[in-house]
């Protein structure tokens, strides 16, 4: 088999690793095919978490074609226990004599050990081909295991002159029905939205995805003094859909009994600082093992996050309307850069035009 081809098969696999993106979290998403005399027998992906894994449903798909075949996958297969037996058994128990994988596992229990345990069985081991491809579509899951935070995405909505909302606070509606609509498809893959006090007040949101997506989202109000209102969207719906506000030390004891009598969860956050008190919270929803996290404003917490690093991946719908007003609310504000070689940058940008609105999305590069 030569490289090229290598290459087309794990194109296919990473292709079909994509379609379990917001269902597989925390797990990784993978895909796998098996190739007897250059032909496809059998594909697979991991569906769903707790559900079989990529390698196992391309070995069923495959049936006895899978003896002596070559087995593409776009993550070393696990070799323990966990909601699934091993895969490195299912590949052995089906004859496979060829393994090729995209990527080394970092996941602590597996991390070499799937291909040490193929190779110690004799099968052919290789390592690599698309790995770029294979890192880039598990950065969150990469970053949960190695930094134990989650992936963060900021999204706004703001108009040609970089404002979130007007002077008075108004911002409904700023982007277009269509590109509203991509925020909820984007939502319903999210395990948390974040908001700032400020936006909970002025905005009242539900912060739900409509329609459905394939997970709900814990909706979490950073409000240090734990002021979130009674009669709020967020509060009123608690007992549905889970919202925590996240307090500080000078919240009241009587108002944290409140929301949590009204169905909140409350957490409280760690530090002195705003960026200190963000990272405490972004350590309690790694070890929650929450996988991807949308942050939607306002100003004031985009700015911690960018201030504390902590913004992977930006989705901005730019408006062609103009408000002014020195006093309206910028995109981003807390401390910022000094110097325009320390901007956050978005590393190769998507741009669309979504309705009159122009869509630019992409990876931060950390400055
Ligand atoms: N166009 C859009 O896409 C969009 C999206 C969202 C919001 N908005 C607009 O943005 C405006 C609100 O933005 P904003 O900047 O005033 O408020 P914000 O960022 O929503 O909330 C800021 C408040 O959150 C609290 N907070 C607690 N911990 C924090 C932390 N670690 N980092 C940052 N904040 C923390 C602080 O108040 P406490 O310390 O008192 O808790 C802070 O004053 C509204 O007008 C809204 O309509 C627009």
């Amino acid at each position: 088999m030569d490289a090229r081809f290598d290459c087309r098969m794990m194109a296919r696999a990473l292709e079909l690793a994509a379609l379990g993106e917001g269902s597989v979290e925390p797990n990784p998403m993978v895909g796998c095919v098996i190739v007897r005399d250059g032909q496809i027998v059998g594909e697979g992906w991991h569906r769903r978490f707790g559900g079989p894994h990529a390698e196992v449903m391309a070995i069923a798909a495959a049936g006895p074609a899978a003896r002596g075949a070559s087995l593409y996958v776009t993550l070393e297969p696990c070799c323990h226990f966990g909601k699934t037996p091993p895969c490195t058994e299912a590949i052995l128990a089906a004859g496979v004599s060829r393994v090729v994988a995209a990527q080394r596992d970092p996941f602590p229990r597996v991390d070499g050990g799937g291909f040490r345990q193929l190779q110690a069985a004799g099968l052919t081991v290789e390592v690599g081909p698309l790995e770029t491809q294979a890192a880039q579509l598990n950065a969150p899951y990469r970053k949960l295991v190695s930094r134990g935070r989650p992936w963060m995405l900021a999204k706004w909505a703001m108009t040609l002159d970089g404002k979130l909302a007007t002077r008075t606070g108004d911002s409904r509606w700023i982007s277009s029905d269509a590109s509203r609509r991509i925020v909820h498809q984007i939502r319903g893959r999210m395990d948390a939205i974040l908001v700032g006090s400020g936006t909970a007040r002025i905005d009242d949101p539900q912060l739900t995805a409509r329609p459905n997506g394939p997970r709900t989202a814990l909706r979490i109000v950073l409000d240090s003094k734990a002021l979130l209102s009674d009669h709020s969207q967020l509060v009123r719906t608690a007992r549905e859909i889970p919202v925590l506000a996240a307090v500080g030390t000078e919240a009241a004891a009587y108002d944290r009994t409140r929301l949590e009598a009204a169905g909140c969860e409350t957490f409280l956050m760690s530090g002195d600082s705003r960026t200190e008190r963000l990272l405490s919270l972004l350590d309690e929803l790694g070890r929650r093992r929450m996988t991807n996290v949308l942050i939607e404003g306002g100003a004031e917490l985009h700015g911690t996050c960018f201030d504390a690093g902590e913004v992977d991946e930006v989705h901005a719908f730019i408006s062609p309307r103009i408000i002014g007003g020195a006093k309206a609310t910028a995109a981003v504000a807390g401390q910022g850069c000094d110097l325009i070689s320390r901007a956050f940058l978005l590393r190769e940008p998507q741009v669309a035009n979504i309705d009159g609105d122009i869509y630019v999305r992409g990876r931060t590069e950390r400055p």
